[in-house]
């Protein structure tokens, strides 16, 4: 009998201590706010019950328990609100997870700041959120602002100057683009035009916007949404042609964490993207979570065929774990909270604080990597950077903050920032090309480039003819053939066609800034001739770097000068006037653009030269429209020629021969002194002065009888003089012009009608 009952007396312990063990675990209530109808939604809820089962089953002497209670917040900021003061007030919730938009976390982690709870988000990415005025606010994801730098270091990369945004008008869409227009500002980078989606709109209203950028020239854009957004997008511009060839895609982390999980149908429309998401480490504990993970979401979810945990799961995951570490820290304390008052209508949590920061405390290495909430936000190290090939994703290098772009994970601790494209892997672009795409195009309105043209009174320059037949424009010249060969040097083919501006009378200055603003008003897509780059030209168009040495004048010292005495001369007429000089009613100089000088020098060889000193103009370039992409390219081909021989062929094909712009000057040498020279010199000077002595005696006294003016001249080849800032200048300003030069055409190059000049 004995032994029964003791047996029996055994067993009742053995079952009441099991029994005592289990309800002394202190369940903790935590709250769960997800928009459960959304793919991230369904994805986390998954994860979070995996979590905290994974997590019990392991440490199952813990001697506390979350309790989870999960409320949709049914993608509305209200609801989330709602659902979050239900949570506090009626399930006296001590942690909140989520929500999951940013535009609700702003609400519910106030709510939570007021009551002590933590709130905890592992997707509001939102830049504007910060737990510095909300210490409650906890964000175990990596704000959006953190992966512009990323962003650039690709754009700078390869190289395009223009890009454009195109995100969500929702507060994830708008919040992060100051932060990357900034960033893109920073290296230089403009952005023409920013593509705002409604974020309840149509399939038809997405194709109009992405119409319009059909028309416009820049090709490389960031695309800022959400997952589900995002997808769309890329479908319809499939549709319109947009994923081909010389278009440019890159993904924020908002699609491309979600790229994993895609149906096929969305991914081969995104054929060719770049994507920027955090870097997770491959491990054999995320290979297991993984394949246990879809096992049991694809029993959970039915619907969805395919899916990853995505890095939100894995967030949601790891969020998780740190919870229950964090209260099991604080140990099982009896918790008396407050009753909600009028002043105080939410509870507040006496425990909030060391929760608090016992979360913020910790770290750990999570399935997302390294767990580590300081300030209250996840630290990030790398980002990676993924190409859309067939139905997956290929690695195309990472991001670090020291060390910018590498094709591998761990970087030697000295490499310097890169972001050259060598350290990025080969990238299959949209239309399967392997060619890196330029970032723009030109408009789709016309097929080839409209080049404005004018009559110049230089043929040499520019010279355009119509043929009566067939109205089509041809031109040939100096101008024509620096422009042809430019184009020719170009890295890529560009089709275009001359037209002619204004009538048969040649263009005088005023018509120059006619003809210039003709590209601001969008008639041409560039003019091309002698245009001479000037300040207030600038204000309606860029211009190329000149092709044409700077312009210099000619002055006489070759006095004092009368306005009133300067003339206007017709090219023509410069020979007649400097041969009567300017006692007989000619000019004693004429003072004009260096090129037309050369050339009238090369038409009159030996009778006069060239002096300085001098004044700047920037010489003649090419104008284009502001802020069009193919200035840098014209400007480099231009750079090309002009630092080769090859303008040395043009300049002689059409102004002349060198030779004689050479004629009877002394040219001006750089070469270093020495000790020597100084010898010389002081030789020649102490000769010279002596001369001049004699000179000033005889010559006042002969003044006397004769006063007429003498000019010595000085020659000096302005192609010769390393910089121009070596030479004196005289300003620019029209009445510091020696006037009594006589005539002068100056002006601007392209103002050959009235060449006196003043200015
Ligand atoms: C749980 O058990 C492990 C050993 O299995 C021990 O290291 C740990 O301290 C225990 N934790 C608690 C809270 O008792
Ligand atoms: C959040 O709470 C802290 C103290 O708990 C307070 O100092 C801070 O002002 C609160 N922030 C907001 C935005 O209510
Ligand atoms: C793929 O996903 C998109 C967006 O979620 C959906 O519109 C489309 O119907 C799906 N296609 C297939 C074949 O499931
Ligand atoms: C995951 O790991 C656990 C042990 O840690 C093992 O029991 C389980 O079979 C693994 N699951 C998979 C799918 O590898
Ligand atoms: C809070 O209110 C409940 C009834 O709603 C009451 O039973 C409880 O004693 C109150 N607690 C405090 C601390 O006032
Ligand atoms: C960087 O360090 C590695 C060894 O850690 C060395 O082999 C390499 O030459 C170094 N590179 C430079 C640029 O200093
Ligand atoms: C040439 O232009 C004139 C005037 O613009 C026009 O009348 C004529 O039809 C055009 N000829 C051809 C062949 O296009
Ligand atoms: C440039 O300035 C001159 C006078 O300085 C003026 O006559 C001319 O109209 C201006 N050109 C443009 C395009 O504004
Ligand atoms: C012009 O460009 C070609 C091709 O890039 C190059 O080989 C050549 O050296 C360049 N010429 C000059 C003068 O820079």
């Amino acid at each position: 009998m004995e032994r029964p009952t003791i047996l029996a007396f055994y067993i009742f312990v053995v079952l009441f201590s099991v029994a005592t063990a289990q309800n002394s675990k202190k369940h903790i209530p935590v709250g769960v706010v997800l928009d459960l109808d959304t793919l991230v939604g369904k994805i986390a809820q998954t994860s979070i019950a995996m979590a905290v089962e994974d997590f019990y089953s392991v440490h199952s002497n813990y001697s506390t328990r979350l309790q989870l209670y999960t409320r949709d917040s049914n993608k509305d900021d209200v609801q989330a609100t709602l659902a979050a003061l239900d949570l506090l007030q009626n399930f006296k919730t001590e942690v909140v997870i989520g929500p999951q938009k940013s535009s609700q976390a702003v609400i519910v982690s106030e709510i939570g700041n007021k009551s002590h709870v933590p709130v905890i988000s592992f997707s509001a990415t939102s830049p504007t959120l910060s737990s510095m005025h909300v210490p409650y606010f906890i964000r175990t994801t990596i704000n959006d602002a953190a992966q512009v730098n990323t962003i650039t270091a690709l754009i700078k990369a390869y190289g395009w100057a223009e890009v454009v945004p195109i995100y969500e008008d929702s507060d994830f869409g708008r919040d992060m683009v100051p932060f990357l227009a900034d960033a893109l500002e920073e290296i230089n980078v403009r952005i023409p035009y920013r593509c705002l989606i409604p974020e309840l709109s149509t399939d038809e209203q997405i194709k109009e916007e992405l119409y319009k950028l059909q028309t416009m020239q820049t090709r490389v854009f960031v695309v800022h949404m959400s997952s589900s957004k995002g997808s769309t997008l890329f479908m319809r511009a499939k549709e319109v042609g947009m994923m081909s060839v010389g278009y440019v895609w890159i993904m924020t982390n908002g699609v491309t964490n979600m790229v994993d999980s895609f149906n096929s149908s969305v991914t081969s429309a995104m054929n060719g993207a770049l994507g920027v998401r955090l870097y997770v480490p491959k491990t054999v504990k995320l290979t297991n979570f993984s394949t246990r993970w879809k096992k049991r979401f694809h029993e959970e979810n039915p619907q969805y065929m395919y899916s990853e945990p995505s890095i939100f799961g894995l967030w949601a995951y790891d969020t998780m774990h740190a919870i229950a570490m964090s209260v099991e820290k604080i140990g099982v304390q009896t918790i008396k909270i407050e009753n909600s008052t009028v002043s105080q209508p939410l509870p507040v949590f006496p425990n909030g604080e060391q929760l608090l920061k016992a979360i913020i405390n910790i770290k750990f290495r999570g399935l997302s990597g390294n767990f580590d909430l300081m300030n209250g936000q996840l630290q990030y190290s790398v980002f990676e950077i993924i190409n859309v090939v067939g139905h997956g994703t290929r690695g195309v290098g990472y991001w670090r903050k020291e060390q910018g772009l590498s094709t591998v994970v761990d970087e030697s601790n000295n490499k310097t920032y890169s972001t050259s494209p060598e350290d990025l892997n080969p990238v299959i672009w949209p239309g399967e090309s392997i060619v890196v795409p330029k970032g723009w195009e030109l408009p789709v309105s016309g097929a080839k480039l409209r080049v404005g043209l004018t009559i110049s009174r230089y043929p040499e320059f520019m010279k355009v003819k119509i043929d009566p037949e067939t109205n089509a424009t041809t031109a040939s010249g100096y101008s024509i053939d620096v422009f042809e060969e430019a184009v020719k040097r170009l890295p890529y083919t560009v089709p275009y066609e001359y037209e002619l501006f204004g009538g048969v009378p040649p263009a005088s200055s005023e018509s120059y800034n006619d003809f210039v603003y003709q590209v601001y008003l969008g008639k041409y897509d560039l003019v091309i001739g002698d245009i001479t780059i000037r300040y207030n030209r600038t204000r309606y168009a860029d211009f190329t770097i000149p092709y044409t040495e700077s312009g210099i004048a000619m002055i006489v010292p070759e006095l004092k000068f009368d306005k009133s005495r300067m003339k206007a001369y017709q090219p023509e007429e410069f020979s007649a006037a400097l041969d009567k000089g300017s006692a007989n009613g000619g000019v004693a100089a004429i003072v004009h653009e260096i090129p037309y000088i050369k050339l009238f020098l090369s038409k009159n060889c030996k009778s006069y030269t060239m002096v300085g000193p001098i004044y700047k103009t920037a010489g003649f370039g090419f104008a284009f429209p502001k802020g069009s992409p193919l200035v840098p390219d014209i400007s480099r081909a231009i750079l090309n020629i002009t630092d080769g021989d090859d303008i040395l062929e043009l300049e002689k094909k059409w102004i002349g021969d060198e030779k004689c712009l050479n004629n009877g000057g002394i040219t001006v040498e750089s070469n270093s002194l020495n000790f020597l020279s100084f010898w010389q010199l002081f030789l020649i000077s102490g000769v010279v002065s002596t001369i001049c002595l004699l000179i000033f005696a005889i010559k006042s006294f002969y003044k006397k009888w004769q006063r007429n003016i003498q000019v010595t001249s000085l020659m000096i080849r302005s192609d010769e003089i390393n910089s121009i800032e070596d030479l004196p200048t005289i300003n620019q300003e029209e009445n510091e012009v020696p006037p009594n030069v006589g005539p002068s055409s100056a002006e601007n190059g392209t103002d050959p009608s009235p060449p006196l000049t003043n200015t």
